[in-house]
């Protein structure tokens, strides 16, 4: 943790109160917001207990809260029962029949309302649907769809009948979604003939019938929704029209009462090694740490319009689309297409359109609209608008200054919400109508969250602005229960240290004076590029399965757009290019990391070199090769190298 000392870390001391009228009208103001806090620090269990009683529609009441006797495995609410798609969509239909549950607009600007009424129709109809297909209770369904209703509809209509889903992003390859199946032993998988972006088709059924021929030997059937209509093969006996399988069925389906526990979905996610981890999370305490957030958080009430950008292929897109704010009863928008087509004043057209009132977005998007100009945002009207929300890593004061600014014309409290995968649900963000925003800061923990910094030993961290691991100190509801398949995986990964007592949540963060956190960094080797997480070891293991690669490494530097850009560094089996670099075989390489894992995890930069960096026990000093990539001085002690020569080779000057 050496880039954590405090002269290195800038200061921010403007501060952003909310407005009076903001603060007036908030879900959690002042009074509720200390309130929280003491109950939960006075009784953190009852104050649990109290949350989900009051938030969630139980089929069989819980009697128990916690139990913690198998740490890390923690249970919460364990003998209760319930189910997800009653909490989001049935329970609203008593007086929210025909409140608009979604509004989808597609890139070329196809529209469609969706009211409660017609979601629990379609929910049902298709969780019929995966039940003629052989669908029970704890199946795994892998979904790879486009950015359409359909998807939220195959999430609920698995959530139904207890089916276990795991979203794929449609950015993924072939090869990608053929792991995560795999790793899944899925029984189905729910995909469409293609997507839309950017003006051209995202081919998702080829993709899945080409994970399909790699060997997927668990797929017994494949549902594919019609969305673009080109011409797709179809298997016969393996695939079936999504239309054609909900032809006929009842708009009736009972849904499954399932334990607390009962897991709801595996979200796949990188960590350091080469393959990403299936992170697994429960019914009941998920949709529990969901549902309050959208309503503290993002202070969302029965008239807002919420839309947040993130695909369904990300933790995000579960908890801030597809199921929180319909536990809720939100309108949410959906939309299947790039930002800037026609032109960088898409989001921002969405917004005067359909009167988007939350808006939750990541800084990586913010900085790339930023890049357009306010005459974009300042052709729309954007007094709809009156919350804001920041995700996926750390916002730089200037693009937050921009939103804060540009889009919300300085009235609009901003939320930087600081949460993984893991964790299900925003954890450390402020209060929008009593927490103060810092530009760049997530700010406080949320009540009945104990978020800390702590040093090696697991102490707190007690002096402002020293940086150590951020650590959760209490189980909490909405986190993973387990690494899908690899259990130890779980316990080696999140609780190594401190005796197993607190969640490591693999970031580097500090407090301020004021007991604001601060993410720096990760503490591991995963890349956040775009706000997704990608791991070193990925991307080598990709680099090094072309037959060309003998070597590989992979380090971050900073980019303006995306936060974090990924530098290759690349030893050939062959002779190694004059001055390292090859443009032709770099383009190869770059559509080969493509292929193997998907367009994001491309590496930006690719240098050639006849070795890496490596200490005589043959480690390779990435420091050195983060130095390299940002174009820094090297001055650290590079004595302990076995090949001390290689470094001007890597800085390209030899
Ligand atoms: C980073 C995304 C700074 C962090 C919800 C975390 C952030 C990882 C913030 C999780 C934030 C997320 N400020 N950094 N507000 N939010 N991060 O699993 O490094 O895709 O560990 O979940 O993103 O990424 P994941």
């Amino acid at each position: 943790m050496s880039d954590n000392n405090i002269d290195s870390v800038l200061i921010e001391e403007r501060q952003f109160p909310p407005s009076k009228e903001f603060a007036d009208n908030a879900v959690i103001k002042k009074a509720d917001f200390d309130a929280l806090h003491k109950a939960a620090e006075d009784d953190y269990e009852g104050f649990w207990a109290d949350q989900a009683r009051d938030m969630l529609d139980w089929h069989t009441p819980f009697t128990e809260v916690l139990d913690d006797s198998n740490a890390p495995h923690f249970k919460w609410f364990a003998d209760g029962k319930l189910n997800v798609t009653h909490n989001c969509i049935d329970r609203h239909l008593a007086d929210k029949a025909d409140k608009t549950a979604i509004i989808f607009e597609g890139e070329n600007g196809d529209t469609r309302h969706i009211s409660y009424q017609q979601l629990s129709n379609e929910v049902n109809q298709f969780a019929n649907a995966l039940k003629a297909k052989g669908i029970k209770s704890g199946d795994r369904v892998v979904i790879y769809m486009p950015m359409t209703p359909e998807a939220v509809i195959a999430m609920q209509g698995c959530a139904r009948i207890g089916a276990i889903h795991s979203v794929v992003f449609g950015g993924f390859s072939a090869d990608s979604l053929r792991d995560r199946i795999n790793d899944a032993g899925a029984k189905m998988v729910i995909t469409a003939d293609g997507g839309t972006r950017g003006g051209k088709i995202v081919e998702l059924k080829a993709a899945t019938d080409k994970a399909m021929d790699g060997g997927c030997p668990s797929i017994e059937s494949v549902i594919v929704f019609q969305r673009t209509k080109h011409d797709i093969p179809m298997q016969s006996g393996r695939d079936i029209w999504w239309h054609d399988a909900v032809d006929g069925q009842s708009t009736d389906c009972e849904p499954e009462w399932v334990g607390s526990e009962h897991p709801l979905f595996l979200l796949y996610t990188s960590g350091s090694t080469g393959q990403p981890k299936g992170i697994q999370h429960s019914s009941a305490g998920y949709l529990l740490g969901s549902i309050l957030t959208n309503k503290w958080v993002f202070d969302l009430k029965d008239n807002d319009v919420f839309w947040c950008t993130a695909d369904v292929g990300w933790i995000t897109g579960h908890t801030y689309v597809a199921y929180g704010p319909l536990a809720a009863g939100g309108t949410i928008v959906i939309y299947e297409g790039a930002p800037t087509i026609p032109d960088a004043g898409r989001f921002w057209k969405i917004v005067e359109t359909h009167k988007v009132s939350i808006f939750y977005t990541a800084p990586t998007a913010i900085r790339a609209l930023m890049k357009q100009g306010d005459e974009f945002p300042n052709k729309y009207d954007l007094s709809s608008i009156r919350l804001l929300g920041t995700v996926g890593e750390p916002i730089n004061p200037e693009a937050w200054i921009w939103y804060h600014e540009v889009i919300g014309k300085e009235r609009c409290p901003i939320v930087d919400t600081w949460w993984q995968t893991e964790t299900g649900a925003n954890m450390i963000a402020p209060l929008p109508g009593v927490v103060a925003a810092k530009p760049g800061s997530c700010t406080l923990a949320l009540p009945g969250i104990d978020a800390d910094v702590v040093d090696e030993e697991g102490n707190s961290i007690t002096q402002a602005n020293k940086g150590g691991f951020l650590v959760i100190k209490k189980p909490f509801p909405s986190q993973l229960r387990t690494v899908w398949g690899d259990d130890q995986r779980y316990i080696d990964t999140y609780w190594p240290k401190f005796g197993g007592k607190y969640y490591l949540a693999g970031d580097s963060a500090r407090k301020d004076a004021d007991g604001y956190f601060w993410i720096m960094g990760r503490i591991d080797d995963v890349l956040n590029v775009s706000g997704h997480r990608l791991g070193t070891m990925e991307v080598e293991s990709a680099l090094v399965a072309h037959k060309g690669v003998a070597e590989a490494a992979v380090v971050g530097y900073p980019h303006e757009i995306k936060g974090e850009a990924i530098f290759a560094y690349v030893v050939l089996r062959g002779e190694r290019p004059d001055s390292g670099i090859d443009e032709e075989l770099t383009q190869e390489l770059r559509a080969w990391v493509g292929e193997q894992i998907g367009a994001i995890a491309k590496p930006d930069q690719i240098r050639f070199s006849d070795n890496l960096p490596k200490t005589r026990s043959g480690k390779i000093m990435r420091r050195l090769l983060r130095n390299i990539a940002r174009g820094e001085e090297i001055t650290s002690d590079t004595s302990t190298l076995e090949n001390e020569d290689i470094l001007l080779q890597l800085q390209g000057k030899a």
